[in-house]
């Protein structure tokens, strides 16, 4: 097959890519940022509409992934405009030039934000979605608008609303490295390996176990893992719909910085702070229905698994 990666230089889009490599297929990167080598590579931005016509008359795609999107939510509080021009605006542009190139299937990256704050746990995809943020407002928008484009244009896709997407590539080629760095286990590993002198812990009042908010952390090579199956189920005529990814185990804050202690040997500082604005008590995946449509298994489902990766690639760092 042959798929475009929009978003491939980036920390999921970028284990997509040599997921779907490695597997055999023909990989075109659209990005504003670099790849890595032996990777072609377009630099486009989906906003501009000519640009992408270009390369839709120039390559014949079988679909699209879509992973360029703005991902912080108190960014996105702060500054919502920048959210819904790109992670909304922006994709529409994208849909419209893959309606008109006649590109029926899209895989999106959608978020568990989508639901909000939880009505009960585990979260399936019947959970209602009231979504607290622009970030997470811009996501399911953009799901809403796939439906339609489904009954309207026959564009068929699947959203995956990751969890807490973490790890890194277990050969060690690929990582995550956002800056700023926000998510929880890379600053915790960063703090591991001397380049920050603490983690701080952002509430230790929360309705949990030990007082910290608890996550499902699902490994980003299972994410690319998903992502083909849903590809897959699309291009043998199934429906536009949506699905959960997560291992549905929660870990709390504390529980991670505990597990990275053991995998680094290091002590690992912590400060502790306030509650961050709208963060959840807790957010567990009902992933269920991925396993059960797409027949979807994580392979690296462990939290030491996840760390133990994320610290492979945290000790490289000096010679990226
Ligand atoms: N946390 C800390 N200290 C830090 C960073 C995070 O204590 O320095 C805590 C947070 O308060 C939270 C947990 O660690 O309880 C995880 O935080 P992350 O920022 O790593 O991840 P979030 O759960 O906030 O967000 C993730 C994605 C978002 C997505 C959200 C829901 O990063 O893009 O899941 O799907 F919106």
């Amino acid at each position: 097959m042959k798929y475009l990666v929009v978003g491939g230089a980036g920390y999921i889009g970028s284990h997509m890519v040599k997921h779907l490599l490695q597997a055999g297929h023909d990989v075109v990167v659209a990005d504003i940022a670099p790849t890595g080598p032996g990777i072609e590579w377009v630099e486009l931005d989906i906003a501009n509409a000519q640009a992408l016509d270009a390369l839709f008359a120039e390559c014949r795609f079988d679909a699209v992934f879509h992973f360029a999107s703005h991902i912080q939510v108190g960014e996105s509080v702060a500054d919502p405009d920048k959210y819904y021009h790109n992670n909304v605006a922006a994709t529409l542009t994208l849909l419209e030039a893959m309606i008109r190139a006649r590109i029926k299937y899209l895989i999106f990256s959608s978020s568990a934000a989508v639901y909000g704050d939880p009505h009960y746990t585990p979260i399936d995809e019947a959970h209602p979605k009231a979504p607290i943020n622009p970030y997470g407002r811009s996501k399911w928008m953009v799901e809403q608008i796939l439906q339609d484009f489904d009954r309207a244009y026959g564009l068929k896709s699947v959203s995956l609303r990751y969890f807490n997407a973490a790890g890194a590539d277990p050969d060690g080629q690929l990582g995550e490295c956002h800056e700023p760095e926000t998510h929880l286990i890379p600053l915790i590993l960063q703090a591991a390996s001397g380049r920050r002198q603490a983690i701080t812990v952002f509430g230790h009042d929360y309705d949990t176990p030990d007082g910290t908010c608890i996550r499902d952390y699902v490994h980003v090579a299972d994410l690319a893992s998903a992502h083909e199956l849903a590809v897959q189920y699309l291009l043998a005529g199934g429906d536009t719909t949506a699905f959960n990814l997560g291992n549905g185990q929660g870990f709390s804050v504390q529980a991670v910085i505990e597990t990275a202690r053991a995998a680094t040997g290091q002590r690992i500082e912590v400060i502790e702070a306030p509650r961050r604005d709208g963060d959840p008590a807790r957010l567990v995946a009902d992933a269920s229905r991925a396993r059960e449509l797409l027949g979807w298994a994580p392979r690296f489902a462990g939290l030491e698994t996840i760390v133990g990766h994320a610290w492979g690639w945290e000790q490289r760092y000096p010679w990226r």
